[in-house]
């Protein structure tokens, strides 16, 4: 592992490096499968507008400098290779929340867990080290695998953003979903340990 900041089973989180924005991100924001369902944005411009190494250091710059904005590279623990981004974005330090956000790039790895994996690893650090209070998203209504992977996080559903998103000549719906911190700690069970799933 190099630079781990938080580490799970199959993956670690690390804090993002230049190469992970103007390399793989302007690849994977530029890639319309990859982009297909995203509804808030992980991606800048969420493959409406084309991304280029350029754009994205504009980004990277403003991350860098950010006090509302944490984000991380996913790292494959076996390659050691980033295969997406998450992040808490937009917190608000007063009622103690953010929005989650999170694109594994990497189209081969998907559907492997890793998605759930990084989110439970993040939804760690807000609620542990950053002492958030409740984390929220925004997801595309008919993207299955990443309503089941938030449903799966423990994440509650609040209500349906009617036609919020335009990909490709239609609207899509988005579901608004949200985690308290109660919620979480009540779901890893005692000391942090994590509470086996049913079936
Ligand atoms: C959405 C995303 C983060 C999910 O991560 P992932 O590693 O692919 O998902 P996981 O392997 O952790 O699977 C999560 C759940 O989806 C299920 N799933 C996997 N493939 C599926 C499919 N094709 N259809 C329906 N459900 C599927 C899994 O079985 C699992 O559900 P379970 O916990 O009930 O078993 C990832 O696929 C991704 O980043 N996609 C592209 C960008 C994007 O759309 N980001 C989300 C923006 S909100």
């Amino acid at each position: 592992m190099r630079n781990p900041f938080i580490a799970g089973g199959k993956l670690y989180l690390r804090g993002i490096e230049k190469e992970d924005l103007t390399g793989n991100m302007a690849k994977w924001s530029n890639d319309a499968e990859v982009t297909h369902y995203m509804v808030m944005g992980t991606f800048p411009n969420s493959g409406v507008i084309f991304s280029s190494p350029d754009s994205i250091e504009v980004e990277y710059k403003r991350l860098l400098k950010s006090r509302t904005d944490v984000v991380f590279a996913i790292v494959d623990k076996k390659t050691d290779r980033a295969i997406g981004i998450t992040g808490l974005y937009d917190i608000s330090w007063i009622p103690r929340h953010g929005d989650l956000r999170i694109a594994i790039g990497e189209k081969k790895s998907w559907g492997k867990g890793y998605g759930a994996e990084a989110v439970e690893l993040l939804l760690g650090y807000a609620f542990g080290k950053l002492s958030l209070n409740s984390v929220q998203l925004g997801v595309n209504a008919e993207d299955k695998r990443a309503n089941s992977c938030y449903k799966r996080a423990g994440f509650v559903y609040e209500g349906t953003r009617r036609e919020f998103v335009y990909r490709n000549g239609r609207y899509y719906d988005a579901n608004l979903y949200s985690i308290l911190r109660s919620e979480f700690e009540a779901k890893k069970g005692p000391k942090g340990q994590k509470k086996k799933r049913k079936g």
